[in-house]
């Protein structure tokens, strides 16, 4: 049985500490998939920890988000959960967990019982009723709009959004209703020059771009692009900050040149 949830002070905190930084001061995320690397972006400050269904591509070596499941998702957010005491922990909910009202809310409890402080789902309008009976629930709701990666299927591949006038006036209209429900936070990907900067200045809750530009009130990366740990495939927007891959590798090496010399 799925028990019901209520948010506790501290995440209340959480969540109002971070509607209130919008216009004062940059939102830090990262994704993170597991305890140590969840250990470490909270020690060093990180405001938000998403466990994303990029873990899909990250940890399972799929091609795409679309076979993560509920399950998978679960495994991930308790491995996190004990090493986060700072951040927000938000849960994706995956490819096809919130077609109905039931289902969504069903699989967002499940993702706060397992340790999510907030679940994300992607997309605008189309997903409105799902996001209201979350935020019924007492669930806090991150939004996610422009390019879905859960939709990569379906469109033939990672398309930039709002590159017409008609569906950058859709975007910003779904960042406008998707507001007026009651979410936290609003994730923004992949979308054209200056969209990112509008839809910033015409909502209140805070806009978190990634491949969005600079103008959003924070930015977010999946972990493994900033550390360089995903060496055979990096978005040009991500700037990998160290090369983790390669020293994994001059490591193991080491290590068995070590053996080979003993
Ligand atoms: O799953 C994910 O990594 C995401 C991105 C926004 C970082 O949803």
């Amino acid at each position: 049985m799925v028990m019901a949830y209520s948010a506790s002070i501290d995440q209340r905190e959480k969540l109002s500490a971070l509607s209130q930084r919008k216009g004062k001061q940059l939102i830090s995320a990262l994704t993170a998939y597991d305890y140590a690397v969840a250990r470490i972006l909270d020690e060093a400050g990180i405001d938000i920890i998403l466990v994303g269904d990029s873990l899909g591509m990250m940890v399972f070596g799929h091609e795409d988000t679309t076979q993560v499941t509920m399950e998978m998702m679960v495994h991930h957010v308790k491995a996190c959960r004990k090493g986060i005491h700072n951040a927000l922990l938000v849960a994706d909910l995956p490819y096809k967990s919130y077609e109905t009202t039931e289902s969504a809310t069903t699989n967002a409890k499940l993702l706060v019982q397992a340790g999510a402080d907030a679940v994300k789902l992607e997309g605008g309008k189309a997903v409105l009723k799902q996001t209201k009976a979350i935020l019924h629930a007492g669930i806090a709701v991150i939004g996610h709009i422009g390019m879905l990666p859960q939709q990569v299927r379906e469109e033939g591949g990672y398309k930039k959004k709002g590159k017409s006038s008609m569906e950058a006036q859709s975007l910003l209209s779904d960042a406008k209703e998707l507001e007026a429900s009651g979410i936290t936070a609003l994730v923004i990907e992949s979308i054209v020059e200056g969209l990112g900067e509008e839809i910033t200045s015409t909502i209140d809750i805070p806009t978190i771009g990634i491949g969005a530009g600079n103008d959003c009130d924070g930015q977010i990366l999946v972990v493994n692009d900033l550390l360089g740990s995903y060496p055979w495939f990096c978005p040009g927007f991500a700037k990998p900050k160290v090369n983790l891959a390669s020293q994994t590798s001059i490591a193991v090496k080491a290590f068995i040149e070590d053996l080979n010399k003993s």
